[in-house]
């Protein structure tokens, strides 16, 4: 008899959490959304359900250590199993001199980025190295490898990536897996947000990307899915740019010469 593996995706209500949902579930996976926004939770989940597939939403505050400790006890009195782990809660940040920046932004988006993070991955940790098997992916980003004008969002993602690392060393021979992607520039809802209202000029983003385009939340999808099957298995502490080429490219055209 095959296993259905579950996945819990936290952040699945919406943008790269929700694309996972959506890779996961076509994959047979059982899927657990955790997620703060209940109502868009409750809607993804049905969605999937309604499409056949095995979906359940259960409300979490990743930044809340009482929250995560619900949120787990709920979940293993569901399910004997937990397979993956994907952490997708997150929030960006506008760019904002270091000099201007509101010290209660940065303790917001470490809380949920870097303290979420953590809270989670370590819960699920203790279960997963009960059971001896397991994968996790944090969500890096292109700010974990070069500076960026958003001093808490910036270390944050940079903060994940050291991390990762350092779980995938402990949780190893438990025989649990961590890696963490990094997307470029991702058209969520988020994003657009961010587009639409002028905080992020598309124009900046498709100049600096060799294949001039934005990334869809379905190819950040499509690689978690990925370093969580069993064709990753010999991949753990990786952090992998998901980016259009925005890394290479970005540095590529800041060269001082270009060939004629
Ligand atoms: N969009 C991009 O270009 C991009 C690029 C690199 C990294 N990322 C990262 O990807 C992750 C998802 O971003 P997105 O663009 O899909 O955003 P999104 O806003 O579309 O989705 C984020 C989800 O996280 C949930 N969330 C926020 N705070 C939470 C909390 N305290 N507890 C539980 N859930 C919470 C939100 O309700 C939302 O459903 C973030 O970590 C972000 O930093 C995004």
């Amino acid at each position: 008899m095959s296993i259905i593996k579950t996945v819990v995706v936290t952040g699945g209500a919406s943008g790269i959490g929700e694309a996972c949902v959506s890779r996961f579930a076509a994959d047979g996976w059982r899927v657990v959304i955790g997620d703060i926004d209940a109502e868009r939770g409750e809607a993804v989940s049905r969605g999937i359900r309604e499409a056949g597939q095995e979906c359940r939403f259960i409300a979490v505050d990743v930044s809340s250590e009482a929250s995560v400790a619900t949120f787990v006890e709920a979940i293993y009195e569901a399910f004997d199993r937990v397979d993956a782990l994907v952490n997708s809660g997150g929030v960006l940040q506008n760019a904002v001199r270091v000099t201007d920046l509101d010290i209660a932004e940065f303790d917001r988006v470490w809380a949920v980025n870097v303290r979420g993070t953590m809270l989670v991955d370590r819960a699920f940790a203790r279960r997963m190295t009960a059971l001896g098997t397991g994968a996790i992916v944090n969500m890096c980003s292109l700010t974990t490898f070069r500076a960026s004008p958003q001093p808490a969002y910036a270390p944050g993602k940079a903060a994940l990536k050291s991390m990762t690392e350092t779980m995938a060393a402990e949780f190893g021979p438990g025989g649990i897996r961590v890696n963490a992607v990094a997307p470029g520039y991702t058209l969520t809802p988020a994003m657009q947000e961010r587009i639409d209202s002028g905080a992020r000029d598309p124009k900046a983003v498709l100049d600096q990307t060799a294949l001039g385009r934005f990334v869809e939340p379905r190819e950040v999808a499509e690689t978690i899915h990925f370093l969580c099957s069993d064709a990753a298995s010999a991949i753990t502490g990786a952090t992998i740019p998901v980016d259009c080429g925005w890394l290479a490219y970005s540095a590529y055209k800041a060269y001082a010469s270009q060939p004629e």
